[in-house]
């Protein structure tokens, strides 16, 4: 898995991490220890962390003049990894001989992605739907969390959990017939959803059909893409979608980023953060870490479960608990799964080829692809003589 998930780029950081001589960030990508910098000239670079002399932390160096330098003995490299300065070590020969790894480095839509593959691999950048939408309206944020990658994509894509784990959000006739209120039953009470799933070149994409009350010739619809090797688009109620992408740190840390992001209609980034559960107790903006854990009983408050469905304060919190939950760890062979966790089945299906396929010499699915923009998701009413997969 970690030999097909480098065939592709990543994102490492968010562009507000790491300003022009700022702190330099030290973060992992792939079980890899990076340090990600922002130059005097706004240049980023993502670096090996460990100094090219004797391997200490560059993450704790010094960014000045164009160039970040260690702290031990004062080796100095740039963005690209040249090496500018050696102060114990007077040869400008021996300068030009060595270079420290630096990664591939683009920036777009609030995100530092890089590729820390085979140099003789690198795959074209691909575009995707979020990075059309106005920046003013496109607004990333990023959660660190002891989870690892899998447990929180099968969440990502698990679209039955929906109406049940985030009742709060999407099914508040639950507390309002609890407070004595009347409320109309909408497509979310329908808590098993029927699927369909098509494959495609970047994956997959599904639909997950909930019965609309009073309406015989539709459905609700919720169009999902599954997108190799780590990332789904999920569609808001109007024209936003968000955009999620797992990216393992290491094996049980995982960095994911969530991009709320809409074409037509304005979003702030107030709103999203607001939207998205980026606040709060249980999150610290300064690491982007999500912060719960067991001896807290991961951030639930029991005290409110009388109107609150889940005790937790927002949706990303729900569903990192859950993954959280799975640690120490959870063999999936003891589950026991049904029809509605077909797209769990599929995802885990889609990997397991595309490791194979991989592993056969082939290219990593959908890596070549470099227009990635037809890969959208939508949350509609689909009537019965429409076909979901062409509207
Ligand atoms: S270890 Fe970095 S300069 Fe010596
Ligand atoms: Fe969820």
């Amino acid at each position: 898995m970690g030999s097909l998930m480098r065939a592709y780029w990543h994102p490492v950081a968010l562009s507000s991490q790491v300003e022009s001589d700022g702190k330099p960030l030290l973060t992992w990508l792939l079980g890899e220890r990076l340090v990600a910098f922002r130059d005097t000239q706004g240049r980023v670079g993502v670096l090996d962390d460990h100094c090219l002399h004797r391997g200490v932390s560059l993450s704790l160096g010094r960014n000045e003049d164009c160039g970040l330098r260690c702290l031990y003995h004062g080796w100095k490299f740039a963005v690209d990894g040249t090496l500018m300065e050696t102060p114990n070590h007077d040869s400008p020969a021996y300068r030009e001989r060595k270079k420290a790894r630096a990664h591939p480095v683009r920036e777009h839509s609030g995100l530092i992605w890089t590729y820390i593959g085979a140099p003789e691999q690198l795959p074209p950048f691909r575009t995707f739907d979020f990075e059309r939408a106005p920046a003013d309206s496109c607004h990333a944020f990023r959660a660190n969390s002891s989870a690892n990658f899998l447990a929180l994509w099968e969440g990502g894509v698990d679209s039955s959990h929906v109406g049940m784990l985030h009742t709060n959000d999407v099914r508040p006739s639950w507390a309002a017939v609890r407070r004595g209120e009347d409320v109309p039953v909408s497509a979310w009470d329908s808590l098993a959803p029927a699927y369909e799933v098509e494959d495609t070149d970047y994956g997959y994409r599904y639909v997950a059909f909930r019965g609309i009350p009073g309406r015989a010739d539709a459905r609700h619809a919720r169009q999902v893409p599954v997108i190799l090797p780590n990332m789904r688009f999920i569609p808001g109620h109007t024209d936003f979608a968000i955009a999620i992408i797992e990216v393992p740190m290491t094996d049980d840390q995982t960095a994911t980023y969530q991009i709320a992001y809409s074409h037509n209609e304005p979003i702030t980034r107030e709103w999203s953060r607001q939207f998205l559960g980026f606040e709060g107790e249980w999150y610290d903006e300064e690491s982007c870490s999500v912060t719960m854990q067991w001896p807290h009983a991961m951030g639930q408050d029991r005290a409110t479960m009388a109107t609150s469905w889940s005790g937790f304060a927002a949706i990303e919190f729900e569903d990192v608990a859950m993954a959280l939950s799975l640690n120490d760890p959870w063999d999936r062979a003891n589950e026991n799964l049904v029809a509605a966790d077909i797209a769990v089945m599929r995802l885990r299906q889609m990997l397991l080829n595309a490791v194979k396929q991989h592993q056969e010499g082939g290219p990593a699915p959908g890596v070549l692809v470099e227009d990635m923009t037809r890969a959208v998701s939508y949350d509609r009413k689909v009537l019965d003589s429409e076909d979901w997969k062409t509207i």
